[in-house]
């Protein structure tokens, strides 16, 4: 098992769930994080601290393509262990719809 960051982060990016992370398991891309799942140790402290609740175990329901989606992109994106500047406008980003079809363009293959 292993955490999943989800839609939600997508041009939120707070970043907050980095600066808890024991193992330093986070990807950073230009719209959203994702989580290694070869690193995550389960600790699950991430979770209550994403401000949009973007970050799910991946054993919960619906979550088999955010586990394709990470570990994908866990193996492209760089490494961050630091939290940096979120979005200015990552407030107005909360909630919007369809964040991974504008951010990406079009569903990713892993969420087929
Ligand atoms: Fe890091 Fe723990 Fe979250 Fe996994 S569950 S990403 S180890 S803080
Ligand atoms: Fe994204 Fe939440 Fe972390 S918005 S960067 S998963 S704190």
């Amino acid at each position: 098992m292993a955490y999943v960051v989800t839609e939600n982060c997508i041009r939120c990016k707070y970043m907050d769930c980095v600066a808890v992370c024991p193992v330093d398991c986070f990807h950073e891309g230009d719209t959203m994080l994702v989580i290694n799942p070869e690193v995550c140790i389960d600790c699950g402290v991430c979770t209550p601290e994403c401000p949009v609740g973007a970050i799910r175990p991946d054993v919960d329901d619906g979550m088999r393509g955010w586990a394709l989606f990470n570990a994908k992109y866990a193996s492209v994106w760089r490494p961050i262990s630091a939290k940096g500047v979120p979005p200015d406008d990552a407030s107005a980003w909360d909630g919007a719809p369809e964040k991974l079809k504008a951010a990406f363009g079009a569903s990713d293959p892993a969420l087929a």
